[in-house]
């Protein structure tokens, strides 16, 4: 019995290990930060069921896009998502010149990189954001965005 309870101990602990090292991998601060929202425009909301996501981007995004040229380095996007009326969760993409190069080309999506923040402010360090990126990859011609449509359709108006 007290060898069978020392092996159920042991067994435990390598789990632990195991579950120690699989939360590692899946942790992951990168280059991505939370920006100024009073700084930015928003200028689509999407609704599913009781899911409101505000997306915002900034004003020198708005103006590239509108003009043809390509999203300048230093650009947010962000996609705040309120589930009954609080904050529940901030999606935040962020280009920056030479950003692709920390990742593996089949997980690179341009110079984007991805990052989930709680309300208060800090990283879900339980998402794997290559999860991220290999969703925005199917997006790779309209430079990795779901809403590009709407960005270039927005004439000041929020689009609802
Ligand atoms: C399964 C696919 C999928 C995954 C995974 C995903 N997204 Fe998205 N993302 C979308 C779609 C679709 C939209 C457009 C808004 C909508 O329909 O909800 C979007 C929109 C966005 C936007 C607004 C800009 C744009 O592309 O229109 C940001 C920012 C964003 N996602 C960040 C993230 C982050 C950060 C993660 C990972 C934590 C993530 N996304 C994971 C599909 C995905």
């Amino acid at each position: 019995m007290r060898h069978f309870i020392k092996r159920i101990a042991i067994l435990f602990a390598v789990a632990g290990a195991v579950t120690l090292v699989g939360w590692k991998v899946d942790a992951e601060p990168n280059r991505t930060t939370m920006p100024e929202l009073a700084g930015l425009v928003h200028y689509t909301t999407v609704r599913r069921g009781n899911v409101t996501e505000h997306i915002m981007t900034t004003k020198e995004a708005i103006q590239a896009v509108k003009n043809g040229q390509p999203i300048p380095p230093g650009t947010h996007f962000v996609l705040v998502d309120y589930r009954d009326g609080q904050v529940y969760r901030t999606f935040v993409m962020e280009k920056g010149s030479g950003w692709g190069g920390d990742y593996d080309e089949d997980r690179r999506t341009g110079d984007w990189q991805f990052q989930w923040f709680k309300p208060d402010g800090s990283v879900n360090m339980a998402e794997n954001t290559a999860r991220c990126q290999s969703c925005h990859s199917s997006r790779a011609d309209e430079d990795f965005l779901y809403t590009l449509d709407d960005l270039k359709a927005f004439d000041g108006a929020v689009i609802d």
